[in-house]
């Protein structure tokens, strides 16, 4: 069974209005019509529990750890249930949970690592499917003497080439960085057979779970990789990097650290202040997550039972919606489509989905739904290898519409009215 495939309790259709409740940005309007989020994947929007514990953090604990005094031991307290919180995300021990600012920081941090025990003609395997955030820290490694290959994709449906990936693992590759789901196109990979082929040669694995995780469940125990990380902003929580560490590899490797700083886990790794602040909020958006799934389902004791359900509750959701917007786009003249369209497929995407319209450059599409109360993006969100093996990095890269699971059937409808009105215009336009 794959990581993603858990055993799920039973749960409820997402009970819609309820979930846009908890999340005040969702009821602003844009231009006089109700604001459409679907920038997701460019950050989503917070709940208010979010809100409050980080202002409640502010307005009364805000304070270093280690004092004699109640609010450093209440920050300490915030700190700790931070990693619990993340420990019940990931399925894995708080010890192993590392936070830093973001994503990008984070894995920039475990590359210089990395970079310390290479030697020249080591290799890393990185993807041409994925956001940069998973590439440059690891190309970065070549000034050490490592190699970095990439692995290709099929264009056709913008999924990983699994054999080209195969067949660049090999004895001397020493990390293989995969991204679990691609920011730019959606696909979702198999990173549990690139975890099993990487381990079979002896490869460390590094997972970037940023774009998976607010779409599937994350268990870090079924997938067996050394490291995962994600950002807490993709995921409705504030902007913050996680990362999850094999214990074994967090207390193995060398952090770059202050002589000061404890050599404890997970402290060796989290240099300098904390954003404590930020951890609150955290703690509240896993809470959150854990409540989707508690109203959806009464079958859930522990939070972790919750968070699964939760899941199950976004991906019924997600997958409809999805559904309803690739069969919307398949139907409109001139449109370009980039990722997985057969619904038998749907299990291997998440509901972000690129798209170009003949006549029309990404950035004039993204213009024109955003004058429409409609936030979408366009560009190469840093998946710069990707827009370039597409080849439509020179032109503006694609649109990207990207859902969560506060997102309603009636606001895709909205999306497809605009993209079909839109005049018909030829290339050269
Ligand atoms: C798939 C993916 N990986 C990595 C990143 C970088 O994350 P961060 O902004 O936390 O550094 C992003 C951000 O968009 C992303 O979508």
């Amino acid at each position: 069974m794959s990581a993603s495939a858990r055993v799920a309790p039973q749960v409820h259709k997402i009970d819609i209005d309820w979930v846009r409740r908890q999340f005040p940005a969702l009821q602003q309007t844009a231009n006089g019509r109700p604001a459409v989020f679907f920038d997701a994947p460019g950050g989503t929007q917070v709940p208010q529990r979010v809100i409050d514990a980080i202002s409640e953090y502010l307005s009364k604990w805000n304070a270093n750890l280690g004092g004699a005094f109640v609010t450093s031991q209440r920050s300490e307290l915030i700190v700790e249930q931070a990693h619990q919180a993340m420990a019940d995300f990931f399925n894995s021990s708080p010890d192993e949970v590392v936070f830093g600012a973001n994503m990008t920081t984070l894995t920039f941090a475990f590359s210089r690592a990395i970079g310390r025990e290479l030697k020249s003609g080591d290799e890393l395997l990185v993807t041409c499917l994925d956001h940069d955030g998973n590439v440059s820290p690891w190309v970065c490694l070549e000034e050490r003497g490592a190699k970095v290959r990439t692995a290709d994709i099929q264009p056709a449906d913008c999924t990983l080439d699994m054999f080209d990936l195969q067949a660049k693992i090999r004895r001397t590759t020493r990390l293989v960085a995969v991204g679990w789901a691609a920011n730019a196109v959606g696909t979702i990979n198999d990173v549990q057979e690139a975890i099993r082929l990487a381990h079979a040669v002896g490869a460390m694995t590094f997972i970037d779970a940023v774009h998976y995780a607010p779409h599937g469940l994350i268990d870090v125990k079924a997938l067996d990789t050394d490291f995962l990380v994600c950002s807490s902003y993709k995921f409705f929580g504030p902007h913050q990097g996680i990362l999850y560490g094999k214990r074994e590899q967090l207390l193995r490797l060398r952090p770059h650290k202050l002589r000061v700083g404890s050599e404890k886990l997970p402290d060796r790794w989290e240099t300098g202040t904390q954003n404590h602040e930020c951890m609150a909020g955290v703690t509240a958006a896993i809470d959150y997550i854990a409540e989707v799934g508690r109203h959806h389902s009464s079958a859930t004791h522990t939070r972790r039972e919750a968070i699964v359900a939760a899941y199950e509750v976004f991906q019924q959701h997600e997958r409809q919606l999805a559904d309803q917007l690739i069969r919307g786009l398949l139907g409109i003249p001139g449109l370009t489509f980039y990722g997985i369209t057969d619904p038998a497929k749907a299990d291997q995407r998440t509901p972000t989905i690129a798209v170009r319209i003949e006549g029309y450059t990404p950035r004039e599409l993204a213009t024109h739904l955003g004058e429409r109360g409609i936030f979408t993006w366009d560009g190469n969100y840093y998946a710069i290898n990707l827009a370039e093996r597409l080849g439509v990095q020179q032109s503006g890269g694609m649109l990207r519409i990207g859902l969560a699971h506060y997102n309603t059937t009636e606001e895709v409808d909205r999306l497809l009215t605009e993209l079909r009105a839109l005049p018909e215009r030829s290339k050269t336009e």
